[in-house]
């Protein structure tokens, strides 16, 4: 497993922590340069950047794991590289091809090995790829030039609790997304319109809020930055479908799980928030959360309990012990989910 930084990996939260190295690339007069790695982690860009003015900008997450081997690797990092591209495209900024993207990830991990956390300590190595728009410009147009960076940090639980869950609020009062936005895509301006929404949750005590459809204000979309699933008094598992949800790749990999490892129906439809009766236990999910069991929703007056306000129900737990287990290499992946960082 190679030598570790001195780090308790059991205090870690999700804090921006600096390690030793990071990547940089930059895409000027058409095409991408070499990128390398770098030990300085401050940008110096154009005063006059898209990414400063007009949020040309999106980004990633995604996660390595440390194996009961002591080998280190990724979970499904193509799917980052494809969201990434769907991203850049809606921005109108340069594609990344998928092979650099993934050799880049794989550079940062490699060059960052003491960070990577040891197997068993339930922390994981939290890997950002950024995408911006810089160089001088200042109409209201794509930028000139881009820079596509990667850094990585070692994270505990994004939610304080891990597998505890957490109540969570609706907003009535904010959108994170217009029915016709960028809602879909992982882009910066997306998290900007979701600070207001968030502080006024955390607040009120709730560990984020749940946002409805932009449109009608009748259906789940997100909670906070991850996807919400239900699991039905039938046994199905169900997440709400729409244009402006961001497609997770854990909600798509769990609906894998639920149905060829835990042999459920599995449901992509409209859930309606006052039809939450129908679920036993409901949870959030996305690479930082993992799974986060919801106790409550908070809707207007009244707090709609599901399995428990404290403990994890027992379908929760078994899509995050398979889960987490293939991510960890305890159970074994389906075709092409891992990719070793050798
Ligand atoms: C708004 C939003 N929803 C959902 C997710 C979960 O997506 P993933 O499972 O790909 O991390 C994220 C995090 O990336 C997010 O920012």
């Amino acid at each position: 497993m190679g030598k570790k930084v001195d780090i308790d990996w059991s205090k870690l939260g999700f804090d921006y922590i600096k390690t030793d190295l990071r990547y940089i690339s930059v895409w000027k007069d058409g095409k991408w340069d070499e990128g390398k790695l770098t030990e300085d982690n401050m940008l110096h860009i154009s005063e006059a950047s898209t990414v400063l003015h007009y949020g040309q900008s999106c980004f990633e997450g995604l996660k390595a794991y440390t194996t009961k081997e002591g080998k280190i690797q990724l979970f499904r990092p193509d799917r980052n590289s494809a969201r990434i591209n769907e991203s850049c495209k809606k921005l109108l900024m340069p594609e990344i091809p998928e092979e650099k993207f993934i050799n880049a990830v794989m550079q940062v991990v490699k060059a960052n090995k003491e960070y990577v956390p040891p197997y068993g300590s339930g922390a994981t190595l939290y890997i950002r790829p950024v995408m911006m728009g810089v160089g001088h410009n200042i109409g209201v147009k794509p930028a000139p030039e881009y820079i596509f960076t990667i850094f990585c940090m070692p994270v505990g639980p994004y939610f304080k609790d891990g597998l505890t869950p957490c109540n969570f609020i609706v907003s009535d009062d904010y959108d994170r997304a217009a029915p016709h936005g960028t809602g879909g895509q992982k882009v910066g301006g997306n998290y900007a319109a979701s600070l207001q929404a968030h502080a006024e949750a955390a607040k009120k005590g709730f560990a984020d809020c749940i946002y409805l459809d932009p449109a009608t204000h009748t259906k789940i979309e997100e909670v906070g930055a991850a996807n919400f699933f239900g699991i039905t008094k039938n046994d199905e598992f169900v997440t709400p479908a729409s244009p402006s949800i961001l497609p997770s790749i854990t909600k798509y990999s769990l609906l894998y799980i639920a149905e060829h490892y835990l042999n459920m129906p599995v449901y992509e439809k409209e859930v309606f928030i006052d039809e939450l009766d129908q679920f036993k236990e409901a949870g959030a999910c996305g690479t930082a959360a993992v799974i986060t069991p919801i106790g409550g929703i908070q809707y207007k007056d009244n707090l709609h309990v599901f399995y428990s306000e404290t403990e994890v129900g027992p379908i929760t737990r078994k899509l995050y012990d398979t889960l987490y287990g293939i991510q960890l290499g305890d159970v074994k992946a389906p075709e092409g989910w891992i990719y070793e960082v050798k």
